[in-house]
C-alpha cells in the first residue's frame, strides 16, 4: 500500500508535467500533490543552426552550446573542424555518430570554413 501510494507520487511527479505540459500552464492538482509550472531561463541563446544542411548541426551541436559557439570562429581549415569534431566527441562525450560526421564537416567547411 505504502509502496503504491509512493509509485503513484512518484508517476505524478515525472509523468503529469509533461502530459499537461502543453496543454496548460497554470497549476495542476492530483492525487493531494499541487504542480505548478516554472518559468525557467536557459543560460543560452536559442538560436538554430539555418541554410542547407542545418538539421545535422540542429541535432548534434546544441546540446551543449549555443550556434555562438561555432558563429564567432575564425574560419578554419578542413583539418582543423575535423579535430574540433573530435574533440567534442573525445573530451566532452558528445554523442555524435560516425555517420554524421561527414554532413557536419560540409555544414561547418560551408558557413566558417578558411577558403
Ligand atoms: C556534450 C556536449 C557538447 C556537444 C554535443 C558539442 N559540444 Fe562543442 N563544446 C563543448 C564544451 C564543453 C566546450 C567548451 C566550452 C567552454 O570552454 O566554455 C565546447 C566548445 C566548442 C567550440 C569552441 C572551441 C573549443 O574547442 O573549445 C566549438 C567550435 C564547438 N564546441 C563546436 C561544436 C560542434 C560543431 C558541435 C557539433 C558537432 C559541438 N560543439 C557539440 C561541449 C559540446
Amino acid at each position: 500500500m505504502r509502496h503504491a501510494l509512493l509509485s503513484s507520487l512518484v508517476l505524478a511527479a515525472f509523468v503529469l508535467p509533461s502530459a499537461l505540459h502543453a496543454a496548460s500552464p497554470g497549476s495542476v492538482s492530483a492525487g493531494g500533490v499541487t504542480l505548478a509550472s516554472t518559468h525557467i531561463e536557459l543560460p543560452f541563446g536559442t538560436t538554430l543552426y539555418t541554410g542547407a544542411g542545418a538539421d545535422v548541426m540542429n541535432a548534434n551541436c546544441l546540446g551543449c552550446h549555443s550556434t555562438e559557439m561555432v558563429s564567432t570562429q575564425p574560419n578554419l581549415p578542413e583539418a582543423t573542424w575535423k579535430a574540433e569534431i573530435g574533440k567534442m566527441r573525445a573530451a566532452f562525450k558528445a554523442p555524435i555518430a560516425d555517420a554524421d560526421i561527414p554532413a557536419i564537416l560540409a555544414y561547418l567547411m560551408q558557413a566558417k570554413g578558411a577558403k
